[in-house]
């Protein structure tokens, strides 16, 4: 695992992070636990803010709280000055909840109900991200019986295909997503966009996958949207205020990832905008982003108890801890891959590849099929990196395992910003219908 962020080995030969001794952490939390290195985040975030500023735009850089979006994070984000974007009404009572102005909000999704939308319009959020025309009509009536008027940009798909893992593109034209710029529908929502009483339509928006490494997918977004907005500006005499390009910017989950640092996509990105626009003779739009990964992703390291293990000769050693799938389902679900250490030997040379696997009942459930260590004991404590993003977020009880705490750590503090769940969380819901309570048990 390379070390990144405020992570070193401490003189106690302990992986440390934020001035915090993992191994410490673990025994004062308990495992499975997600540790967030805030100054991490912090240094994201200001690393899009300084980009941007540079670059001369007019700009806004919304979190995508899909990522990772708990209270303290939107704390954060406020405080950064960032935007954020949500996508459901959790994560958008999660913001309000926490203090996050409406007006920095941005409320994006495919299907968002009626009740998601006027729990949007009643805090008064910044704009929506229109999706479909189903959509866009249910929001300018919604908006009319409130009587106020919706910010939108209109999401399309500009038949952009990211290189990345096929399940997280999301810009090619066969996609759940958005109107599609090629067959026309782009064009046919913004007229109807533009005559709709209760809505005002600021522009649009293009969101062309995740993990991505290259710029040139960006670049070719920028140009496709720089022509339809002068392709709309010359039809129907409408100029976009807005273009949000939308996040998927790579990070470095493995030592052979090679993204860009973030100021070499903020500065891509704001060349093709000033190249495109003004080739265009267009008024410069303010740019917009969305980025989730690249803000929160490197700063997550997962610990755990390493529990049993099995040598099979000549095949492979398993090594099992006391998480998995339920805390980390992407290794399953994207073929993700992670980099390890044990934080409690932080500097041992490492002497045998084994398997990282996960205490869930199914043989899916692999952290690691490959990971270098010192020999592997039981009470080991593993620390996974890069783990961020998309895992507090998509945990699930499966098994009934209970979802981790997540710690953030800086300058050797570390406070709970959530709680391990209990056993009472679990069954919080659960209801036994009195029909069978009343099984008469023998004494
Ligand atoms: N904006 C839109 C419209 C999105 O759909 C997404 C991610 C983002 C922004 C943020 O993308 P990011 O900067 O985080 O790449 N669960 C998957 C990732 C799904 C991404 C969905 N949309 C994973 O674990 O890799």
């Amino acid at each position: 695992m390379y070390l990144h962020g405020t992570s070193t080995i401490n003189e106690r030969n302990h992986l440390e992070i934020g001035g915090c001794d993992t191994v410490e952490l673990a025994a004062a939390y308990g495992t499975p636990l997600y540790v967030m290195d805030e100054a991490l985040i912090r240094q994201r975030c200001s690393e899009y803010m300084e980009a941007f500023r540079a670059s001369g735009l007019k700009f806004q850089v919304a979190y995508a709280s899909k990522a990772f979006c708990v209270m303290a994070m939107c704390r954060i984000v406020e405080e950064e000055g960032l935007a954020l974007d949500v996508v459901s009404d959790g994560e958008l009572y999660t913001a309000l909840k926490a203090g996050f102005p409406a007006q920095r909000i941005h409320f994006h999704g495919n299907n968002k109900t009626p009740e998601e939308i006027g729990m949007a319009l009643d805090a008064g959020i910044g704009c929506f991200v229109v999706d479909n025309a189903v959509e866009l009509h249910m929001l300018n009536a919604i908006a009319g019986e409130k009587g106020v008027r919706a910010n939108i940009l209109l999401r399309i798909t500009p038949g952009v295909e990211a290189h990345t893992h096929e399940y997280i593109s999301t810009g090619q034209t066969d996609s759940k997503f958005g109107f599609d710029l090629e067959n026309g529908a782009a064009f046919e929502a913004v007229k109807q966009a533009a005559d709709l009483p209760n809505v005002e339509l600021l522009g649009v928006h293009s969101h062309i996958g995740s993990q991505i490494f290259e710029v040139d997918g960006f670049r070719l977004a920028v140009e496709k949207v720089a022509a339809f907005a002068a392709h709309v500006r010359d039809k129907l005499s409408l100029v976009f205020r807005v273009i949000n390009l939308g996040g998927g910017f790579g990070i470095r989950y493995t030592e052979g990832d090679t993204p860009l640092p973030v100021a070499a996509y903020v500065q891509a990105i704001a060349e093709a905008v000033k190249e495109q626009f003004g080739n265009l003779r267009y008024p410069l739009p303010e740019i917009w982003t969305e980025p989730g990964r690249s803000i929160v992703g490197d700063a997550g390291t997962t610990l755990y108890t390493v529990g049993t293990y099995k040598d099979i000769p000549g095949v492979r050693k398993y090594v099992a801890v006391d998480g998995g799938m339920t805390d980390n389902p992407r290794p399953a679900l994207y073929d993700a891959r992670y980099e390890a250490m044990l934080a409690n030997r932080g500097g041992d040379p490492a002497e045998e590849v084994v398997s990282v696997a996960g205490k869930c009942c199914e043989s899916g459930d692999m952290l690691i099929w490959d990971v270098k260590l010192p020999a592997v004991r039981s009470g080991d404590i593993l620390a996974v990196s890069c783990t961020g993003a998309y895992n507090y977020a998509m945990a699930s009880n499966y098994n009934r395992l209970r979802r981790p705490a997540v710690v953030f750590v800086k300058d050797g503090k570390a406070d709970v910003v959530v709680k391990r769940e209990s056993y009472d969380h679990l069954l919080g819901n659960d209801l036994i219908p009195e029909r069978m309570l009343k099984v008469t048990r023998p004494v």
